[in-house]
């Protein structure tokens, strides 16, 4: 029996839209551009899933790692559609090379079928199984970007994004980057209203924002302390928008150009649960990049 892969909702319709859009823009540039088609270009999709995604209906086949808690799921109906690394494959002109990593073995399977569906493209298909963290780590150190240049997407459920994977996309100086920051679907919540977390939620944060800063940012001392408070109580004051700012300020640190308008994925309930957000981190490209990616980000 083929795995069939359950998530998101009408938001996801659009965050594949706005990755479609860019890609269309990028593979123009690198085959019409006379410099920049001396490059070779890899697409890579790093939290692959099957290339197919179907109705949430029966939720038995949601994974269930530590964001797979039905408290952090968006639920809402879907039918049978493509998912990103079928989007990625259908574009003409396409890249010289597609990468699709993926952590789950049923997941694996089916995206080797996409090598049937696309038999034309099959030599440039390369499937991994593995952590996404680990393999683009790896990834980025082992391409080289004198030759090269990428277009990487990383389509988490939730918080698996590490800031170390994130600096090693950004210092290779070569890849764009789209990322689905989990604003309300992990990260709000982690942020608990009378005090910061502790021990492994507050690791989990340091890990994805690169620093322990964020205590500072969304925290501040209590105005009124009571008469029994002994020590200095926090309070969180940090709200989806100021969420959003530090984690576009963190980008900026790294890469050389940062979209200043990522997208708010919002559920039903208008819920922004994921910021679509863009990077580049070419020095010479990104002023292009991303110009094209805000200039997507803002269509509707
Ligand atoms: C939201 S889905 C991706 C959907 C896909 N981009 C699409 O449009 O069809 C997240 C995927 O990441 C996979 N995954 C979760 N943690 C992972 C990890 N650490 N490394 C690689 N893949 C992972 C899950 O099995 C799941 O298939």
């Amino acid at each position: 029996m083929s795995a069939t892969h359950e998530f998101g909702g009408n938001w996801t319709d659009e965050k594949l839209d706005n990755i479609r859009r860019y890609l269309i823009e990028y593979t123009k540039i690198f085959t019409s551009n006379e410099a920049a088609s001396t490059f070779r270009t890899i697409y890579v999709d790093a939290f692959a899933g099957t290339g197919v995604r179907n109705s949430p209906k029966d939720s038995t086949n949601i994974p269930a790692p530590m964001f797979q808690d039905p408290e952090f799921i968006d639920q809402e109906a879907e039918d049978i559609r493509k998912g990103s690394a079928r989007v990625a494959l259908e574009l003409d002109p396409g890249f010289d090379q597609y990468v699709f990593i993926e952590k789950r073995q049923g997941f694996v399977q089916e995206l080797e079928k996409l090598k049937v569906s696309f038999p034309g493209k099959a030599r440039k298909i390369r499937i991994i199984h593995g952590d996404a963290n680990e393999v683009l780590q790896s990834w980025c150190a082992s391409t080289n970007w004198k030759t090269h240049r990428a277009v990487a997407f990383l389509d988490p459920y939730g918080m698996e994004v590490e800031w170390q994977t994130i600096n090693a996309l950004a210092d290779t100086k070569a890849v764009d980057l789209w990322l689905l920051f989990p604003l309300g679907q992990a990260v709000n919540r982690l942020l608990t209203r009378n005090g910061p977390p502790d021990g492994i939620w507050a690791d989990k944060l340091t890990r994805m924002f690169g620093t322990s800063d964020w205590r500072d940012a969304f925290y501040k001392p209590r105005t009124q302390m009571s008469l029994f408070d002994d020590e200095e109580a926090l309070e969180k004051i940090a709200d989806f928008d100021m969420i959003g700012s530090f984690f576009v300020q963190r980008l900026k640190k790294s890469f050389a150009g940062v979209a200043e308008n990522p997208r708010p994925l919002s559920n039903s309930k208008n819920v922004p649960i994921f910021l679509l957000c863009f990077a580049s981190a070419n020095p010479k490209g990104a002023p292009t990049a991303v110009r094209i990616a805000q200039h997507i980000l803002r269509m509707h």
